[in-house]
C-alpha cells in the first residue's frame, strides 16, 4: 500500500467542533484508504484565498461549512445538479486540469439516514418542513424526488420561504403556509430545518397536526433529545436527531472524493458515544 497520503480537510469559523475529522478517519481506516484530514479556521475574509492555497499545496478535497457554503458556490468552476439546486456547496474537489467543482451532500445524507439507517420510507407520505434558510433548501430537491405525498414549507418569514417555490416546483409537489396556516392539516413526517434546536427554543405547532404513526427529524442533534424532538415523542412520534445526518453526508462527500463507499453505522455510534 502506498504511503501517501492524500489531503483533505474542512474549512469553517468556528471549526473547533466540528467531527468532520474524527469521521473521515474512521471511514478511511474502516476502508483501507490512506487519507490525511485535518480542519482549518479560517478568516472569515479570506475563504477564496485560503482555498487557492489548499489544493496549490495538493490538497485533494475539502468541506466547507458554516459560514462558507454559500461562498464556496460561487468559488467553485462546476457545480452538481444538487448544489445548484441547494444554492450552497459543502465538498469540493480540484482536477487534474484545475477545474474546481462543488457538490452538497447535505440533502442526500439526510435522506440516506432517513432511508437507511432509520427505515422510513418516504414515498406517498405528507411532509411538513419547518423552516427556509439554508439548511431545508438543501434538503428540499433529494426529498422531492422521493415522490412524497406533498411537501409543505412552514416559515415564520412566509415570504423567504415563497423563494423556494420557484426553485424546486418543477420537482414535485411543494407548497408553503405560515405557522397559523397550519391548523387543520396532518403531517406523516416533519423535519425541523429551523435552528431553535440551537438556541432550545420551541416551536409553536398545533398538537393535531400530527398523524397516527408519525415521524419527527430534527436536522440538529445533540446529547440529549432537542425541544422538538421531545414535543414530538410526547405525542407518540417516533424521533430522531440529525447525527446520522452528519455522519451520512459525510460519506457521500468521502464516496465522490475516493469512489468507496463506507459504512456508517459504528462511525455514528461512535460519534454518538463522544457527545
Ligand atoms: P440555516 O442555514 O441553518 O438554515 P438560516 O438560513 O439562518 O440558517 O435559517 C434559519 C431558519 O430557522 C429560518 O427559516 C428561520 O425562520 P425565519 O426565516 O422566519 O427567521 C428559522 N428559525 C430560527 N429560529 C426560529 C424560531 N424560534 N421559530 C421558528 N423558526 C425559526
Amino acid at each position: 500500500m502506498s504511503t501517501i497520503r492524500n489531503r483533505y480537510a474542512v474549512f469553517g469559523n468556528p471549526i473547533a467542533h466540528s467531527r468532520s475529522p474524527l469521521i473521515h478517519t474512521k471511514f478511511a481506516s474502516d476502508t483501507g484508504q490512506v487519507i490525511e484530514y485535518g480542519s482549518q479556521l479560517i478568516h472569515v475574509e479570506k475563504f477564496s484565498a485560503s482555498v487557492d492555497e489548499f489544493f496549490h499545496n495538493g490538497g485533494h478535497g475539502l468541506n466547507v461549512t458554516v459560514p462558507f457554503k454559500l461562498e464556496a458556490s460561487s468559488y467553485v468552476d462546476q457545480r452538481t445538479q444538487r448544489a445548484f439546486l441547494a444554492g450552497s456547496v459543502n465538498t469540493l474537489w480540484r482536477n487534474e486540469k484545475g477545474v474546481t467543482y462543488g457538490d452538497n451532500t447535505d440533502g442526500i445524507g439526510l435522506l440516506n439516514d432517513l432511508k437507511h439507517n432509520l427505515g422510513w420510507r418516504l414515498k406517498g407520505l405528507r411532509i411538513l418542513v419547518l423552516g427556509a434558510g439554508g439548511a431545508v433548501r438543501g434538503l428540499l430537491g433529494p426529498l422531492l424526488l422521493e415522490k412524497p405525498d406533498t411537501v409543505v414549507v412552514v416559515n415564520r418569514s412566509v415570504v423567504k420561504a415563497q423563494k423556494l417555490i420557484p426553485i424546486f416546483s418543477m420537482l414535485g409537489p411543494i407548497t408553503v403556509c405560515s405557522y397559523e396556516g397550519l391548523e387543520g392539516h396532518s403531517f406523516d413526517l416533519v423535519i425541523n430545518g429551523t435552528s431553535a434546536s440551537l438556541t432550545g427554543q420551541k416551536l409553536s405547532l398545533p398538537r393535531d397536526i400530527l398523524a397516527e404513526e408519525s415521524y419527527c427529524y430534527d436536522m440538529m442533534y445533540s446529547k440529549k433529545p432537542t425541544e422538538f424532538m421531545r414535543w414530538g415523542a410526547a405525542l407518540g412520534a417516533k424521533t430522531s436527531d440529525g447525527l446520522g445526518m452528519l455522519v451520512e453526508q459525510a460519506a457521500e462527500s468521502f464516496f465522490l472524493w475516493r469512489d468507496v463507499r463506507p459504512l456508517t453505522k459504528s462511525v455514528i455510534e461512535a460519534v454518538r458515544d463522544m457527545l
